[in-house]
């Protein structure tokens, strides 16, 4: 088993690596004594697949455990959820020693997170991440919350859970596109932190995709050292967590052009790509390096042109409706090298035209 760190003082927490995990959970949670009661959130559709086996488990540990559902998918992400799921706490009679366990993708996770929040102003809450993206990102630093009309993540809480379960085996299940979802955000770890991490994502792209259990355990473990690394330094994003948004700028905006039709994942991944292209043309990247980010994008089947369906025009009004704007300006994250990048809002219009290739 891996364990690392997350070092936030009071509320540091551990991620437990393990192929297999799920079956382990128990035991340790047991140990670990966190509360003496709790709930375990998913959707129904991870409910069906992976809850038996995680009940299971705390069972035999003699872990007192129930499990909630609500329904799958991204609509599901709204403060009715977390109202109704309140209310479903409040009539088993959960308290503030009770925890809740968000089993599932980065829905549940900031859902149940966003959940163990306020439910009588703050409960202990355990992540267990199923899928690629929330195993190497969501599931890690504490960001929660809800959509609302207006916009995606716009109400929610920093906090941390008090544990991180992964178990690598889940991803087997995994349907291709979802794995392919996370691996952007995998392929983002080596261009903003480490050239080492790149280069070993360049090698070991075969094993990866062929879903190798000990490469994708070693993949996710490196990328959950960085994402604490970052989250430890700066926990509410003032500063350093900023560089975990590279891809993002352009990313969202061809998210919310595809009115939320594309994958997150696709959508970094363009959004790196046009990262790469705006930092060489302002000099900062040298062009055989943008050449390599690219190249291993679009290596691993992720699509490296923003489809001709949205327009310039369009990509660049969401530029600037995006919540990440300072002073509505947008900001980047733009590569120096691979391992390296600055924060920048010292990009004029005519390159991002440039870029666009409006
Ligand atoms: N997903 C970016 C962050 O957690 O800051």
């Amino acid at each position: 088993m891996r364990t690392i760190r997350v070092g936030l003082g009071e509320r540091a927490y551990d991620i437990l690596i393990e192929n297999g995990m799920l079956a382990k959970i128990g035991t340790d949670l047991k140990q670990r004594a966190i509360a003496k009661r709790y709930v375990v959130v998913a959707d129904s559709h991870v409910a069906e697949l992976l809850g038996g086996k995680l009940m299971a488990s705390l069972a035999a540990a003699g872990v007192s455990a129930e499990i909630i559902t609500f329904p799958r998918g991204e609509a599901s992400k709204h403060l009715t959820t977390v109202a109704e799921l309140a209310s479903k706490l409040a009539q088993m009679g959960l308290d503030r020693k009770d925890a809740l366990i968000a089993l599932g993708g980065g829905v549940t996770g900031d859902i149940t997170g966003f959940l163990a929040a306020i439910y009588m102003r703050g409960i202990p809450f355990i992540q267990i991440p199923t899928t690629l993206l929330a195993q190497v990102d969501s599931s890690v630093g504490g960001k929660t919350g809800v959509d609302i009309p207006e916009g995606k993540n716009l109400v929610g809480a920093f906090y941390q859970p008090r544990c991180v379960y992964i178990d690598s085996n889940v991803l087997m299940s995994l349907p291709p596109a979802e794995l392919l979802n996370g691996l952007a955000e995998v392929i983002k770890y080596g261009v903003i932190y480490d050239a080492e991490f790149f280069r070993y994502l360049a090698k070991q792209r075969q094993a990866i995709l062929a879903r190798d259990v000990a490469v994708l355990e070693e993949m996710i473990a490196r990328c959950c050292e960085i994402k604490a690394a970052v989250v430890a330094a700066d926990e509410r994003e003032a500063d350093l967590r900023r560089i975990l948004n590279f891809g993002h700028t352009f990313g969202h905006a061809v998210e919310a052009a595809s009115n939320y039709a594309m994958a997150h994942g696709l959508a970094v991944g363009l959004g790196m790509v046009a990262a790469c292209r705006l930092a060489t043309g302002k000099g900062i990247f040298a062009k055989d390096q943008a050449e390599a980010v690219c190249r291993l994008i679009a290596d691993y089947g992720l699509p490296t042109e923003i489809p001709s369906e949205f327009s310039p025009q369009q990509i660049k009004s969401f530029l600037k409706t995006d919540k990440k704007t300072v002073g509505g300006r947008p900001f980047f994250v733009l590569p120096t090298e691979i391992g390296k990048v600055v924060i920048t809002d010292a990009v004029s219009e005519e390159l991002i035209d440039t870029v666009l290739g409006g």
